[in-house]
C-alpha cells in the first residue's frame, strides 16, 4: 500500500474512520510498551496501520494456564477486521472514495454501471471494458421462469425486502457451479449474474404486490432506464425513460454503491468465510441491509416525515427526539461525524428531479427538521448530522417508488460493493471464517435436576 499522504496527526485523526495504510519503521518508535500490573512483565506490541493486532495480546498472560487477554468490543465500534482497498471514508473531513475515486467525481461524471466496474475491478474501465461489462450485464438481466411462480407465492402486501432476501437465496439453487467460488470464471459469472439481475428481482417484486402483469428486460435501455421500464411500463409498446429521473436514479445508485464495513457488508464477508455460494452470502447482505438502523432507515424518513406532518410539528418532534422517545431517522452515523457527503450530493439531485415530478411537499418539513438540528447542542454534541437516508426517501416518492421498495433500491446499487467485498475476503491470504470470541457471564457449571424437583 503506498504510503499515505496523510500527516500523522491527520491519521491520528482518523482512528474513527477508516484506517489508511501506511509503510511503517521497524518497529521501535511505532509499538506499545505495556506492562501488566497483575505480573509485572512488560510487553513490546508492533503498532501496524495505526492498530495493534488482537492476537498478540494472547501472550499477556499471569501464568501458563491462563488463556491470555483478548480485546473486548461490542459492535466493533474500534475493531478493525480487514484489510481492505476497495473504499476509503474519513468521518471526520466527510470524505468518501471508491478506489481513491471521489464520490463528488463519480457522482458528476460516472454511471453506476462504470462505478460498479470501478469498485469491482480496482480501476476505471477503457472504453471497450466498458462495452463488454455492459453488454454482459444487459444481457444476464432474465430470471428463470419458476422464479416467477416463487414471488407470486407470496401474499400481496409482503414487504419488497422480505420477497428480495428470498428470491436472491433462491437464485443459488439455479446455478450449481455458483459453489465453485474459487475459479475466477464461474466466480465472475455470478457477479455479473446477480448485479444485472437484482433489477429484474425488485422489479418483479414490485408489479407482483400491486397486481400488475411482470414487465421483462428490454435490452435497448440502460442499466438503470430498464429498471425504471420493468416497474413503470403500462400499454405503451416502448418504455421512455424521463432522462432526468433516470440519470437521478443512476447517481443515487453510484451513492448507494459501496461504503466500507458497514453492517450489511460485514454480514457478506462473514457469511462468505464459510465459503457458501455468493447468492446466500448476499442474501445473509439484504437481510441486514432490511433493519431500520441500516438500509431500512430511508423507508422510516419518509415515515418520519408523514407522523411529522406539518413544519409546524418539527419543534415539538424534535423536542421527543430529545427525550429519547425516538430518533432522528436519517440522522447519524457511526463512522461520518460531518455532513455525509452523499446526503449533501442527493439534496442537490432532489432539486433537479422536483423539477420534473413538481415539489415535494415533506421536503419543507425536513428542511426545517435539519436547520433545527444543526443549530441545536444535542445533535451538535453527538455529532449528528443528515445521512444518505434523509433525502434519498423525497426523491424516490416523487419518483412513484411505494415507501416499501426504498430499501429494495439500497440494495440494487450495493450488491456491486457487496461482491467486491466479498471476493476481496476470499482472496486475502489472511482472511479465514469468522469465529470471534465472547466474555461467557452465565451461570458456572451444575448438575442436572428432574423435572420434580425444579421450583
Ligand atoms: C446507513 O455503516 C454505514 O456505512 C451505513 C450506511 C451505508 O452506506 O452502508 O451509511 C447506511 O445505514 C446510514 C444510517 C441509517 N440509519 C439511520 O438513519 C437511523 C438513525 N440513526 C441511528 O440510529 C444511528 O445514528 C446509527 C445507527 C446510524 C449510528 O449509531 P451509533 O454509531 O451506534 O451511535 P449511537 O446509537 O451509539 O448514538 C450515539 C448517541 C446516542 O445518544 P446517547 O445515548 O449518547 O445520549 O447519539 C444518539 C444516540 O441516542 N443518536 C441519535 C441518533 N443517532 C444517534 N439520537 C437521535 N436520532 C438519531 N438518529
Amino acid at each position: 500500500m503506498p504510503r499515505s499522504a496523510e500527516t500523522e496527526n491527520t491519521k491520528a485523526k482518523n482512528t474513527a474512520s477508516s484506517q489508511v495504510a501506511t509503510n511503517d519503521r521497524p518497529h521501535g518508535r511505532h509499538s506499545l510498551s505495556v506492562t501488566d500490573n497483575r505480573t509485572g512483565k512488560s510487553y513490546e506490541i508492533p503498532i501496524e496501520n495505526g492498530t495493534v493486532r488482537a492476537i498478540a495480546l494472547r501472550d499477556i498472560k499471569t501464568g501458563p494456564d491462563d488463556f491470555g487477554l483478548m480485546t473486548y468490543d461490542p459492535a466493533f465500534t474500534n475493531t478493525a477486521h480487514c484489510k481492505s482497498q476497495i473504499t476509503m471514508i474519513d468521518g471526520d473531513r466527510g470524505i468518501l472514495n471508491y478506489r481513491g475515486y471521489p464520490i463528488e467525481q463519480l457522482a458528476e461524471h460516472s454511471t453506476y454501471l462504470e462505478t460498479a466496474y470501478l469498485i469491482l475491478n480496482g480501476d476505471l474501465p477503457t472504453r471497450q471494458q466498458h462495452e463488454e461489462w455492459a453488454f454482459e450485464i444487459t444481457h444476464h438481466t432474465f430470471l428463470h421462469e419458476n422464479m416467477k411462480r416463487l414471488i407470486e407465492a407470496f401474499r400481496y402486501d409482503a414487504h419488497p425486502m422480505g420477497i428480495l432476501v428470498s428470491t436472491v437465496g433462491a437464485l443459488s439453487t439455479f446455478y450449481s457451479e455458483a459453489k465453485s467460488i474459487f475459479d475466477p470464471v464461474a466466480r465472475r459469472q455470478q457477479v455479473v449474474r446477480l448485479i444485472a439481475k437484482m433489477p429484474t428481482l425488485a422489479a418483479f417484486a414490485y408489479r407482483a404486490s400491486v397486481g400488475l402483469p411482470l414487465v421483462y428486460p428490454d435490452n435497448d435501455l440502460s442499466y438503470t432506464g430498464n429498471f425504471l421500464n420493468m416497474l413503470f411500463r403500462m400499454a405503451e409498446p416502448k418504455y421512455r425513460p424521463n432522462p432526468v429521473l433516470e440519470r437521478a436514479l443512476d447517481v443515487l445508485f453510484i451513492l448507494h454503491a459501496d461504503h466500507e464495513q458497514n453492517c450489511s457488508t460485514l454480514a457478506m464477508r462473514a457469511v462468505g468465510s464459510s465459503h457458501p455460494d455468493p447468492y446466500s452470502a448476499v442474501a445473509a447482505a439484504v437481510a441486514a441491509l432490511y433493519g431500520p438502523l441500516h438500509g431500512g432507515a430511508n423507508e422510516m424518513v419518509l415515515r418520519m416525515l408523514k407522523e411529522v406532518g406539518s413544519v409546524r410539528n418539527v419543534s415539538e418532534y424534535i423536542k421527543r427526539v430529545k427525550q429519547g422517545q425516538v430518533r432522528l431517522m436519517g440522522f447519524g452515523h457511526r463512522v461520518y461525524k460531518n455532513y455525509d457527503p452523499r446526503a449533501r450530493i442527493i439534496k442537490q439531485i432532489a432539486d433537479q428531479v422536483f423539477e420534473v415530478t413538481g415539489r415535494n411537499p415533506l421536503l419543507d418539513i425536513a428542511l426545517e427538521l435539519e436547520r433545527i438540528a444543526l443549530q441545536d447542542d444535542y445533535f451538535i454534541s453527538r455529532k449528528l448530522y443528515p445521512n444518505v437516508d434523509f433525502y434519498s426517501g423525497l426523491i424516490y416518492q416523487s419518483m412513484k417508488f411505494p415507501v416499501e421498495t426504498f430499501p429494495v433500491l439500497f440494495a440494487i446499487p450495493r450488491t456491486a460493493g457487496w461482491l467486491a467485498q466479498w471476493e476481496e475476503m476470499l482472496l486475502d491470504q489472511e482472511q479465514k471464517i469468522a469465529r470471534p470470541r465472547q466474555i461467557y457471564t452465565g451461570p458456572p457449571r451444575r448438575d442436572y435436576r428432574p423435572m420434580d424437583e425444579r421450583m
